[in-house]
């Protein structure tokens, strides 16, 4: 099968003041692919994903995605290509029903409110869910709704900062299942410091180190290279 890039970052560069949080990075999704970034905190991972998705503008370098140049495109143009992301931070409307919350998401790309919503939340196992007020979900499964606003966005490229994090084991359980169902229709691009689901989910990793990309492999390479040890996975 040969690889079809659908994101291409160049030399991609973000400073803030004096401290390079991006420096110069390098990097290819190839598309359908579960692709990792992972590397200590304050590695750069968020604000790197951040200039993809153009919540952050790019100081220098450029973003091709699907073949065209989106390193000036404003954010919400860029979710019309096709880049849905969900931040750290867990963003749900706590005041609105779960149902809500898919649909405004399906409402922002100008879907089919009603059949686009029940499907993205029978796609990640919530339709049961649907009248229940966000708010009273447990952890696990509002982060799992805001991977559901993310998929009504019926994006190319889902970008997931640190999804699992606080998560139960079964519920993480239930995200690998999720993740492995989008692909290869979605391609994912997964910040995650747990390293059981980036060797178990991800095809290949990027590590990033000081704003800079350490080493891009398969698990199996990074599991075996020494700056990755070094810096990251520790002894
Ligand atoms: N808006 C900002 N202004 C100033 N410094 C920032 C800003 N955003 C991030 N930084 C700094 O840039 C560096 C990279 O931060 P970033 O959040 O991208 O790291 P990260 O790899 O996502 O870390 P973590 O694993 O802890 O989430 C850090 O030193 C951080 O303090
Ligand atoms: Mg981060």
């Amino acid at each position: 099968m040969a690889a079809v890039t659908l994101l291409e970052a160049r030399d991609l560069t973000r400073h803030f003041g004096g401290l390079k949080a991006v420096n110069g990075v390098d990097f290819e999704l190839a598309e359908g692919e579960i692709h990792a970034l992972i590397g200590p905190n304050g590695a750069g991972k968020t604000t790197f994903v951040s200039l993809l998705c153009g919540r952050i503008p790019v100081q220098s370098g450029t973003i091709r995605f699907d073949g065209a140049d989106i390193t000036r495109l404003p954010a919400h143009k860029r979710v019309r290509r096709g880049i849905a992301y969900t931040f750290q931070i867990t963003q749900v409307f706590a005041n609105l029903s779960v149902f809500d919350n898919v649909a405004l998401a399906v409402q922002r790309r100008g879907g089919r409110l009603d059949v686009d919503t029940r499907a993205a939340l029978d796609r990640v196992g919530l339709a049961d869910r649907a009248g229940q007020i966000a708010g009273t979900l447990s952890y696990g499964h509002q982060r799992v709704l805001e991977i559901a606003m993310g998929l009504a966005l019926d994006p190319r490229l889902l970008i997931l900062d640190e999804p699992t994090q606080g998560l139960a084991n079964a519920e993480i359980d239930i995200f690998k299942t999720l993740v492995r169902q989008v692909v290869p229709d979605t391609t994912v691009l997964l910040i995650e410091h747990n390293m059981d689901v980036v060797m178990d989910l991800a095809q290949r990793i990027t590590v990033l180190n000081f704003g800079e990309v350490l080493a891009t492999g398969t698990p199996g390479d990074i599991r075996a290279n020494p700056a990755v040890q070094a810096a990251y996975l520790g002894g």
